[in-house]
């Protein structure tokens, strides 16, 4: 069943957890789908975890449009939202004209990084009939790479209180919440009427989202907001050494490996190439 912003509203209401996850790729995305995730997010994580960039603020259109495209082919069923990048939403015109080249792509929803400042980004873009997921609190394109919590003080914790009432009334269709107090981001999800996604933000939000790397533990850094579900480090670096040691013993290809051709073919080849 293709999961739509209605069915993730019918969890808020029926207080079941939402569940989202990045994905920058067909293979992983195709299993997060089979595995019933609700919501797949291209983030531009894509830039640190999968391209090598030192920061979110390398990460292009292009960049992000290659792997929503990835993305598309892998998913069936779950809602498919994409991060806009660094300067692609700095005013209303630039974020319809770059939008619009998402939703081209398939990606049902694009999400906004910035507190109420984002107010007529947000306006424009829902104005346009595309759905915008609001990302508030740590904002890694605004703030910087090196993650911080947003809200502990009270100007910044009505701050952003404010900004989802005004982001919500702008027409944003949900929200990602990142590294936010748990009692702030809980009052936020329980100020709006539209789903609240926590990363970093405690239990009270109506769904949480992770960099699917960081539950994988592709690599070796581990973050307080997440948790590795398998160490895939590891895992990936005794499969390679294995297949190392097995070519350099000539232990593969095995028999089942490859296939034969009969001999007379074999001598009628070596014939041919004599003449
Ligand atoms: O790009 C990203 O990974 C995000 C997180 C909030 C999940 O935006």
């Amino acid at each position: 069943m293709k999961k739509t912003l209605e069915y993730l509203y019918s969890k808020k209401v029926n207080k079941i957890p939402i569940t989202m996850l990045t994905a920058y790729d067909f293979p992983t995305a195709r299993l997060e789908d089979e595995a019933g995730i609700d919501s797949v997010l291209v983030g531009d994580s894509v830039g640190t975890n999968m391209l090598g960039y030192a920061s979110e603020q390398e990460v292009t259109m292009g960049d992000m449009l290659h792997h929503l495209g990835a993305v598309r082919r892998g998913v069936k069923d779950a809602y498919l939202i994409v991060d806009m990048p660094f300067k692609s939403a700095d005013d209303p015109f630039t974020a319809c004209r770059n939008a619009e080249l998402f939703i081209d792509k398939g990606a049902d929803c694009v999400k906004v990084e910035g507190w109420s400042d984002k107010k007529n980004v947000i306006a424009c873009l829902t104005e346009s009939g595309i759905p915008v997921c609001a990302h508030i609190g740590y904002n890694p394109q605004i703030h910087g790479s090196k993650p911080q919590v947003f809200g502990k003080e009270l100007q910044q914790a009505l701050d952003l209180v404010e900004s989802a009432s005004v982001l919500e009334a702008a027409g944003a269709a949900l929200f990602v919440v990142e590294k936010v107090p748990r009692e702030i981001a809980g009052l936020i999800a329980s100020r709006v009427k539209v789903p609240v996604i926590g990363i970093g933000s405690g239990e009270s939000c109506d769904g949480q989202v992770l960099v699917v790397n960081d539950i994988l533990g592709t690599d070796e850094r581990t973050f307080r907001h997440a948790r590795k579900f398998v160490d895939f480090r590891n895992l990936t670096l005794q499969a390679i050494a294995g297949y190392k040691t097995e070519v350099e013993k000539r232990n593969f290809p095995a028999e089942e490996n490859f296939q034969h051709v009969e001999q007379k073919v074999v001598e009628s080849v070596m014939a041919s190439l004599a003449l």
